[in-house]
């Protein structure tokens, strides 16, 4: 009687993985994404994803994860708030199916990003920047950004975003959002916890590097 039972529960589970699987390797199609992307999205990300306005982020090259995960968090469902909290972006998510936000992600990864503006040309500001990036601050217990997004910059998916070549001034909008803990989608307070001793001569400096990365 026992062995029938643990038969029974292996087969739930082989079955229910077997669903699993099916629902996740649905393939998203970049040309659905595409469609959406120039339709909708170009006006501010530009059609290729390669923001030509600095306060909006440069989504070309970009993990699929991340976006995916930033456009889900960018969706209040039901009633509870979006977990990050962005009004623009809420209206823009608001008609969005988690099969369109799959294809966007999909068709953004492909693209090949350009790189991102500085707010400076001072080169002493890139080098504190290249320095806090790869050793963070001992002193006052920042983390070296290179840990989590990689030395070039390219992030380590699922988790860690790309940051190469995005726009100085999205950078340090996203850095006092998190210091100001106005972005809290980060995942046990990752980057809260990262910049909360930040100078804001360290975020500016560091945002530049971050531009300058390919
Ligand atoms: C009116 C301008 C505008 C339009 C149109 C727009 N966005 Fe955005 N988007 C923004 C801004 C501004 C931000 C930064 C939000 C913040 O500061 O949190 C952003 C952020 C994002 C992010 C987060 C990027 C990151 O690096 O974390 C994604 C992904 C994104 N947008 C995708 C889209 C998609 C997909 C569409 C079309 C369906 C779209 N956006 C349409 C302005 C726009
Ligand atoms: C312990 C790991 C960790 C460290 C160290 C870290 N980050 Fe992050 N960072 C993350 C995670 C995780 C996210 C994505 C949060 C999310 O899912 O929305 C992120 C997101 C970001 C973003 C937002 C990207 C976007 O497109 O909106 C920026 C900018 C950023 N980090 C910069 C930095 C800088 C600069 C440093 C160094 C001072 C740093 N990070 C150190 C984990 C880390």
């Amino acid at each position: 009687m026992k062995a029938i039972k643990n038969t029974a529960v292996i087969f739930a589970l082989i079955f229910s993985n077997q669903i699993f699987a099916d629902t996740s390797n649905t393939q998203a199609d970049p040309e659905k994404g595409k469609e959406i992307a120039t339709g909708i999205c170009a006006s501010c990300h530009n059609a290729d994803g390669n923001s030509v306005i600095p306060a909006n982020p440069t989504l070309a090259g970009q993990h699929v994860e991340y976006i995916t995960k930033q456009l889900m968090d960018f969706k209040a469902e039901g009633d509870s708030p979006a977990k990050r909290d962005n009004p623009v972006m809420a209206s823009m998510v608001a008609a969005l199916s988690e099969d369109d936000m799959k294809n966007l992600a999909a068709y953004y990864a492909q693209q090949k990003s350009q790189p991102g503006t500085t707010s400076e040309s001072d080169t002493s500001l890139l080098e504190l920047g290249k320095r806090v990036y790869n050793g963070g601050n001992l002193e006052n217990n920042v983390p070296a950004c290179s840990s989590c997004h990689s030395p070039n910059g390219q992030g380590i998916p699922p988790h860690y975003p790309k940051l190469a070549g995005q726009h100085a001034a999205y950078v340090v909008s996203q850095l006092e959002a998190f210091r100001q803990a106005s972005r809290v989608n980060d995942k046990n307070q990752e980057m809260q916890k990262a910049v909360l001793r930040m100078s804001a001569q360290e975020i500016k400096a560091v945002a530049d590097y971050i531009a300058t990365l390919q």
